[in-house]
């Protein structure tokens, strides 16, 4: 998508091919800075540390990494080829838990690589992997969006010269995929199509993903207003809002969502206002061998310091506030599950689905 103008997409194989360069989204929205990640072990620490973010894009750097770690294996000693590279996919496997697409994303280079049998034949099959991990992550978005679109087209053709309103929270933006986005493939598509838009923004304490969503949208020019993230229920409340659209970063077979902490309060809000309550959700972030999610899906528990704190820029640099008295006690549980009973409907690149039906729409869709 655009940034003034030009394209980006928010990880690419660097020219040379031995190096993966990413935006480094913790700079933005002040700065747009490319961080140019030399091996597998700065790619853990790139999704650890949130330099990217966002569970299809997880899933592509995870897919990177692998083909780093067989670059940087390949040119070592000739022993322990296989035993470093299950040591490396372990490392990614850890640096984020919540998010199935990293582990969707190892799962397909294992696959891939079991059927080469030298180490430059093992280095060749992981490139290939993991440009098509990308590749299928931006065709998906793509259709995922149509299929949104044609929903929103439809609340639009039932409100003739009104504009909709979308609620979202955190980023499910082309920043957290290679392009597009997911929750804004579908109002990038919606508003190619010209339908009068405008989105709510949730600011998404503690990281503050509503600044990158907000951001975005703005460079691809959709209006947008960032609310803080206990206004959704007001919103709804007063008509302001026409659906909820979120995205997921594991959807488990009966279709509870996992997403960034504060989706299940949203969910709560939009069944108690009528509002119908979207999930955007690529088959890449679909977990079939995961029967319901709430007290299943692993909730990443981050640094108590990022609720403690407030990142932000004073004009000339970016600088931390702390909020909190010294020696205060904070839990940062980075994600929550709603369960499929509040969900209206799951928007994939095979169709929009209910709960009783996501599991056989999406049957054999994310194997690769
Ligand atoms: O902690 P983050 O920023 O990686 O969390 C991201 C989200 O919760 C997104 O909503 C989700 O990954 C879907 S991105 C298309």
């Amino acid at each position: 998508m655009l940034i003034d103008g030009t394209h980006y997409r928010s990880i690419w194989l660097a020219e040379d091919g031995q190096t993966v360069q990413i935006i480094d989204q913790r700079k933005l929205p002040f700065a747009v800075e490319i961080e140019t990640i030399r091996g597998w072990k700065e790619m853990v620490i790139a999704i650890r540390d949130m330099h990217l973010r966002g569970a299809p894009l997880i899933g592509a750097a995870a897919g990177y990494g692998v083909y780093l770690a067989c670059l940087e294996l390949a040119a070592g000693s000739h022993d322990g080829f296989d035993v470093g590279l299950e040591g490396a996919m372990a490392e990614l496997d850890a640096a984020r838990p919540t998010a199935v697409n990293l582990r969707w994303a190892l799962e397909r280079q294992r696959a891939a690589l079991r059927g080469a049998d030298s180490r430059e034949e093992k280095v060749v099959v992981a490139r290939e992997q993991a440009d098509a991990i990308a590749e299928e992550d931006v065709a998906v978005c793509a259709e995922l969006g149509r299929h949104g679109a044609d929903l929103l087209s439809g609340i639009a053709a039932r409100n003739p010269g009104r504009t909709i309103n979308v609620l979202t929270h955190c980023n499910a933006g082309w920043l957290a995929t290679v392009d597009h986005g997911t929750v804004t493939a579908v109002i990038y598509e919606a508003s190619r199509r010209g339908l009068p838009l405008h989105v709510w923004v949730d600011e998404t304490r503690p990281r503050n993903q509503g600044a990158l969503t907000s951001w975005e949208l703005t460079h691809n020019g959709v209006a947008n207003t960032v609310v803080c993230d206990n206004a959704g229920g007001h919103l709804m409340q007063h008509g302001k809002v026409d659906l909820v659209l979120v995205g997921t970063d594991r959807t488990a077979r009966n279709g509870d969502v996992a997403n960034k902490i504060g989706t299940y309060l949203k969910a709560l809000s939009a069944m108690d206002n009528e509002v119908p309550f979207y999930v955007a959700l690529p088959s890449s972030t679909f977990d079939p061998s995961m029967e319901r999610g709430v007290g299943a899906i692993p909730i990443e528990e981050r640094n108590a310091d990022e609720v403690l704190e407030v990142r932000g820029y004073d004009g000339e640099r970016e600088s931390r506030v702390r909020l909190y008295a010294d020696g205060t006690a904070a839990a940062n549980y980075a994600f929550d599950v709603t369960p499929a009973r509040l969900v209206t409907g799951y928007v994939t690149e095979r169709g929009v689905f209910d709960a009783h039906h996501l599991a056989e729409g999406l049957r054999g869709a994310n194997r690769g």
